[in-house]
């Protein structure tokens, strides 16, 4: 019972110097978001799935739901950096209520200016999170040309 606490004393050391650490580099938005990320996860039968990897070799996805034309549902998931699951996370709120077509002409600098910035080798990791939701947005009007397709093709 002792060895427990001690350990469990020792992890919390630890998790104190890393955040500390990590306070130097990151902004508290990022923090905020990395440790407490909002839309987690994916949507079953999304009406739009983007799935990246970047160059770093980390993969993010995203997940839509869009209902006449608004996007009202999104998640995301990611084997990234804390920085990719912060712009993962801001980027899925940022997208709610938005049209499919104010979500596309999201950019990275607006991300970056919302994370209130990320250090050099971050940079990269907005980047990826934008070419995401427009591999996610290309997806949605693609499978809604398809549909018109089908539709149109049964005469309706
Ligand atoms: Fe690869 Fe951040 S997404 S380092």
């Amino acid at each position: 019972m002792e060895k427990d606490s001690n350990l469990d004393e020792m992890v919390k050391k630890i998790q104190d110097s890393i955040l500390e650490e990590e306070k130097d580099l990151y902004s508290a938005i990022v923090i905020d978001h990395a440790y407490n990320p909002r839309n987690i996860g994916n949507i079953k039968g999304a009406d739009g799935v983007g799935i990246i990897t970047g160059p770093c070799g980390d993969t993010l996805q995203i997940y839509l739901g869009i209902e006449d034309n608004k996007i009202v549902e999104t998640k995301f998931l990611t084997d990234g950096c804390g920085a990719s699951i912060a712009c993962g996370s801001v980027i899925t709120e940022l997208v709610k209520g938005k049209t499919v077509g104010e979500a596309s002409k999201i950019k990275s600098d607006e991300l970056l200016s919302i994370l209130d910035g990320l250090p050099e080798e971050n940079v990269h990791c907005t980047v990826l999170s934008v070419n995401t939701l427009r591999s996610a947005i290309e997806n949605y009007n693609l499978k809604k040309c398809n549909n018109e397709d089908i539709r149109s093709d049964n005469g309706n």
